[in-house]
């Protein structure tokens, strides 16, 4: 029953997984035969991989059904009965022993993310942005003078299952240790400043979390990277709008060039993120007309520069050499690779520029994929997909994200923008919908054979 199980969270004494372990002694007969079942099939079959792989899994699951208390929901827009049961459960109080193992044969694993709805949700914000400070002025849509804090309270619905509730502690317990790194332009960087702020709402001594450069939040020269003491982990982001290596033009080009893109040299960076042990990749917002030869940006192969060539085959060539770049110099036992998709953008109204429309009061429907970011995320699905020793996640976040034309910063992107006539319809505010993102990124980490990773640092 909800709030049967009192949530006493002891922060000193806490246990990642003991603590979620269920409490029935029913539960524990069947544990023992599930241990002995493994024993039993490890003889048969690789002796190696299952059994780790099944444990493994189990204590996801178990990570993954550990809820917050007291938060409940208000309405839940056309959500079946089913799901709503499960995540009523599931966010109340701790679900009980025998729940984490019926739900053990449920399908969620095969779930589909990328479609479904987002329902008002009351429990929602993950974190408040005046209590966390690492978030740029230009996503404090609140302090910068946004009337209403409605766009942060929707929960991204996937039809058919449910994606399991952040857990920052659980999440922090399994970076123990590591290195984890957004790389790409400046929405990384907006999920980035998320996801510190995700991780940092449990971490009462915010100075325990500092830069490990003293650089502030603001400023920043290429990366940022923000250790969490407690954790002896770094959350960091390396800014590289389009991957790859930019360079000033060569002696023999043309006038028309100031820069090149080579497109099969990675950028600088790599090296400095290389050894992480989570890496989110993105990319696509700098890859148009517009950002490239029309700056006097041009594509280079080798000595050759390619005028003629077309932002969307350049595109395709960056992401081939980035995704043959890991393929060949991660550690790919240690490190998890995630591409997220397209960042949808909401210019589209014609009227922002001078109203600042794209704020919304709410999310629309979508009904049609016909935007060209879904091309974006064709040609990195393509040419990431196929490598078997790096397997790369993608996490495909472009329909949800395209549905919030009301989570933008608009007009409220600067602190003194009142007057400005421009509008941010390409980033998002936070709280928002990057930290959507970011539950995707939980949930497939969940999902992974890698996870749960504190176990192994025992
Ligand atoms: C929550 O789970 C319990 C079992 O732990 C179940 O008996 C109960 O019906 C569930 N709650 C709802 C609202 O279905
Ligand atoms: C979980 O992993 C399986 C196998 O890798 C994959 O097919 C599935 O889509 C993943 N599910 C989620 C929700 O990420
Ligand atoms: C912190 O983590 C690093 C790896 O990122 C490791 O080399 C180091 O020993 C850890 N320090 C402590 C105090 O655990
Ligand atoms: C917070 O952490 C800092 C740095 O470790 C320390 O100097 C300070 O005393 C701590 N503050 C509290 C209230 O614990
Ligand atoms: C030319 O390229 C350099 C980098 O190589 C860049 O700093 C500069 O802004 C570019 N100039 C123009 C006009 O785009
Ligand atoms: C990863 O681990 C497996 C099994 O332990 C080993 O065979 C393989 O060589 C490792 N791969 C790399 C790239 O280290
Ligand atoms: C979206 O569709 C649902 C169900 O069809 C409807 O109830 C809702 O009003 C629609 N929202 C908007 C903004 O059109
Ligand atoms: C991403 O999700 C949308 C909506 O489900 C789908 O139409 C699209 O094909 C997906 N793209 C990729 C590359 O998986
Ligand atoms: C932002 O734009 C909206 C819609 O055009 C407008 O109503 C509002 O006054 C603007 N806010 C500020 C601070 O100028
Ligand atoms: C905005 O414009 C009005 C009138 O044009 C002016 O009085 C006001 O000072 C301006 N506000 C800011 C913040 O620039």
């Amino acid at each position: 029953m909800v709030g049967q199980e009192e949530q006493s969270r002891n922060k000193g004494a806490y246990l990642p997984f003991f603590d979620a372990v269920p409490r029935s002694w029913s539960v524990y007969t069947l544990l023992f035969f599930g241990v002995f079942l493994i024993l039993l099939c490890s003889l048969l079959f690789d002796v190696r991989t299952l059994p780790s792989t099944f444990l493994l899994h189990a204590t996801n699951q178990l990570g993954a059904f550990r809820g917050h208390a007291g938060k409940n929901f208000v309405h839940l827009n056309g959500v079946d009965e089913r799901t709503m049961r499960k995540e009523v459960n599931k966010t109340s109080a701790r679900t009980s022993g025998e729940e984490i193992m019926k739900d053990f044969t449920t399908d969620d694993a095969n779930c589909d993310y990328s479609t479904g709805q987002w329902v008002y949700d009351e429990s929602y914000p993950l974190y408040k942005s005046d209590t966390c400070p690492f978030v740029d002025e230009g996503f404090r849509c609140i302090e910068n003078g946004r009337p209403s804090d409605k766009y942060q309270k929707y929960r991204w619905q996937p039809f058919g299952c449910t994606i399991p509730r952040f857990d920052p502690i659980y999440m922090l317990e399994n970076l123990r240790g590591r290195r984890l790194a957004f790389v790409g332009d400046s929405l990384g960087r907006n999920e980035w400043e998320s996801l510190l702020c995700m991780l940092s709402d449990t971490v009462t001594n915010k100075s325990r979390i500092y830069e490990i450069h003293g650089e502030p939040i603001t400023k920043h020269k290429g990366f940022l990277s923000f250790k969490f003491e407690e954790y002896n982990c770094t959350v960091e982001y390396y800014r590289s709008t389009n991957l790859v290596e930019q360079s000033r033009a060569p002696s023999y080009s043309s006038v028309r060039v100031n820069s090149t893109f080579k497109l099969d040299r990675i950028d600088h960076f790599a090296r400095k993120w290389r050894d992480a042990d989570i890496l989110i990749f993105n990319s696509g917002h700098w890859w148009t007309d517009e950002k490239t030869f029309k700056k006097g940006n041009y594509f280079q192969l080798k000595d050759e520069i390619r005028m003629e060539m077309k932002v969307e085959d350049a595109f395709r060539i960056a992401i081939r050499t980035i995704a043959m770049y890991l393929d060949e110099n991660i550690d790919s036992n240690r490190t998890q690779v995630f591409w997220r998709g397209y960042a949808p953008v909401h210019f589209k109204d014609g009227t922002w520029e001078t109203e600042g429309t794209c704020v919304d009061s709410e999310p629309s429907n979508i009904t049609s994929y016909q935007e060209p970011w879904y091309k974006y995320n064709e040609i990195i699905w393509e040419e990431t997909q196929k490598y078997k020793k790096t397997p790369m996640i993608f996490l495909n976040i472009t329909f949800a994200s395209d549905h919030r034309a009301d989570g933008h910063p608009s007009n409220y992107s600067t602190s003194s923008s009142s007057n400005s006539s421009t509008s941010d319809c390409s980033h998002w505010c936070l709280p928002g919908v990057p930290d959507t993102w970011n539950e995707f990124l939980y949930a497939a980490l969940l999902n992974t054979s890698q996870w749960p990773w504190a176990e192994k640092h025992k």
